[in-house]
């Protein structure tokens, strides 16, 4: 577009936002004012799906015109910031992951870690897909309560339980993944109060270094969750379960971490846990019905990256569990509960260009989005691919900046992108999963909206959070 159509629509892009916010007119529901005109040009039928557009993002070709029309009508119709996840994307993954360990894993049972994209419509898709539901808190258990999920296909592990929580998880007869002696004790007492019986794990840290990023570390021995195998907690943990009346043990769990890119993790644990249930067999005659190797498979972040595949993972662990069935004489289910892997590379964060200044050191693309709407690279140095949508002429060396009050808010760090106007727009890849989840109203901006793109279909499947919403739970003392 030339520079000064491209402010005209800029300025009236501006006009249009400063109509209250109703002015994002599908998820506000009840009668926002009419708006003008789309500032933009429509898509000409034919020129390709809003599925296209994404997958042409993915591709580095956002300078295509079905790319720049497809993400300026998603911009147009919804507002920006905008989560946008791609159906056939979500539903293609969990795929992926069947066929690896179908192929390999006759008994076989696979979880979706909900806290990766906790979005209702997400979590359905996958329940469609058949895959059971791995929750960390009550929130989550409600979720999949509320999805129809059974009790027994939800499995709850966290490492730190409230007494409701293990309440509801117990009601409903959800299998509870217990982390330490205080929290098997608690499940005892609630389960005899209720008249029930608790089905329940262990999660075992089997201290094994997948080498990833440190917060996302789990299976060291020096992180918070699991029972250690190495010096015995794990095993008297179990060896205590089996004298209690109101528990009944059937599984073993370790979960070595996340974002993990290479199988080496996945079978030193593999390995450790099958050893571990020969041991209980052999010393308390216990008999798992399933072992869980938890979540963690690792995408590319990168552009040419390639990592580790659900096929590969599954072939690097099959021999290992023959190995390890083969010394137990029985063979448990292998449960898997990847998060990340079915919805990230689904996601897109569609942000809004505010501003472009250049310092005597760099240069800075201000958006519409911050780490309040995508934590992750302020969190964990995580690094997202960015395409500025539009023509690639005039490459800098640029940061994109959220617009948090933080020196740290920064999005992506020194990459070579075209220097976009006041009102273009960015998408940075791979958000669909720890990104919406992790979103905070942080600096008083209210949540971002989420759409779920089928084809060149598009619905909200969250409403855009508003002003008020920031103050829904609060009260001046006196003042009512
Ligand atoms: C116990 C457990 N299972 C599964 C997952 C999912 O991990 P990912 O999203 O890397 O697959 C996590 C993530 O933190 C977890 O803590």
């Amino acid at each position: 577009m030339f520079p000064r159509a491209r402010a005209f629509v800029f300025w009236l892009m501006v006009l249009a936002l400063v109509v209250p916010s109703g002015a994002l007119r599908a998820e506000s529901g009840a009668g926002p004012a009419p708006l003008p005109e789309p500032p933009v040009t429509v898509p000409a039928a034919g020129m390709g799906t809003l599925h296209d557009a994404l997958q042409l993002a993915r591709a580095d070709q956002a300078d295509h015109p079905a790319a720049i029309a497809g993400f300026q009508r998603l911009a147009w119709e919804f507002g920006t910031p905008l989560y946008i996840y791609d159906r056939a994307t979500i539903i293609g993954q969990a795929r992926l992951v069947k066929e690896a360990f179908g192929a390999r894993f006759p008994r076989l049972k696979l979880f979706y870690a909900a806290k990766a994209n906790t979005s209702l419509a997400v979590m359905s898709l996958l329940r469609q897909q058949g895959l059971g539901m791995e929750t960390i808190s009550g929130g989550e258990i409600i979720a999949a309560l509320r999805l129809g999920v059974p009790g027994p296909d939800i499995l709850f592990t966290s490492s730190s339980k409230s007494p409701w929580e293990i309440e509801l998880a117990l009601r409903e007869g959800v299998l509870l993944n217990l982390d330490s002696l205080d929290e098997l004790a608690q499940v005892e007492v609630t389960a005899a109060r209720l008249g029930t019986t608790a089905r329940v794990s262990f999660r075992v840290n089997p201290g094994v270094d997948p080498h990833t990023i440190h917060q996302i570390n789990t299976g060291i021995s020096e992180s918070k969750f699991g029972l250690h195998l190495a010096g015995g907690a794990a095993l008297a943990a179990y060896r205590r379960a089996l004298r209690l009346r109101h528990v009944q043990v059937v599984g073993l769990h370790c979960h070595i971490g996340s974002q993990i890119t290479d199988p080496e993790g996945y079978v030193l644990a593999a390995g450790k846990v099958l050893e571990f249930a020969r041991e209980l067999k052999e010393q308390l005659g216990l008999q798992l019905a399933f072992i869980d190797l938890g979540g963690g498979i690792g995408i590319p972040y990168h552009d040419g990256e390639t990592v580790m595949t659900p096929a590969d993972l599954a072939a690097a662990l099959q021999p290992i569990w023959q190995k390890g069935i083969a010394r137990l004489g029985y063979e448990p289910t292998l449960w898997l509960e990847p998060g990340r892997f079915f919805v990230a590379p689904a996601g897109f964060l569609l942000t809004r260009v505010n501003s472009v200044k250049t310092t005597p050191v760099k240069t800075f693309i201000n958006v519409d989005a911050g780490f309040n709407t995508l934590v992750r690279p302020a969190m964990y140095q995580a690094y997202h691919r960015v395409r500025v949508i539009g023509p690639k002429n005039r490459v800098v060396k640029a940061d994109l900046a959220g617009n948090v009050c933080e020196t740290g808010d920064i999005l992506a760090a020194d990459r070579m992108l075209p220097r976009p106007q006041p009102g273009d727009l960015a998408v940075i890849l791979d958000a669909g999963a720890y990104g919406f989840a992790m979103a905070s109203e942080y600096n008083s901006r209210p949540l971002p909206a989420e759409v779920l793109v089928d084809g060149d279909e598009v619905e909200v499947i969250r409403g855009r959070g508003r002003p008020d919403d920031l103050f829904r739970h609060q009260r001046i003392p006196g003042s009512w």
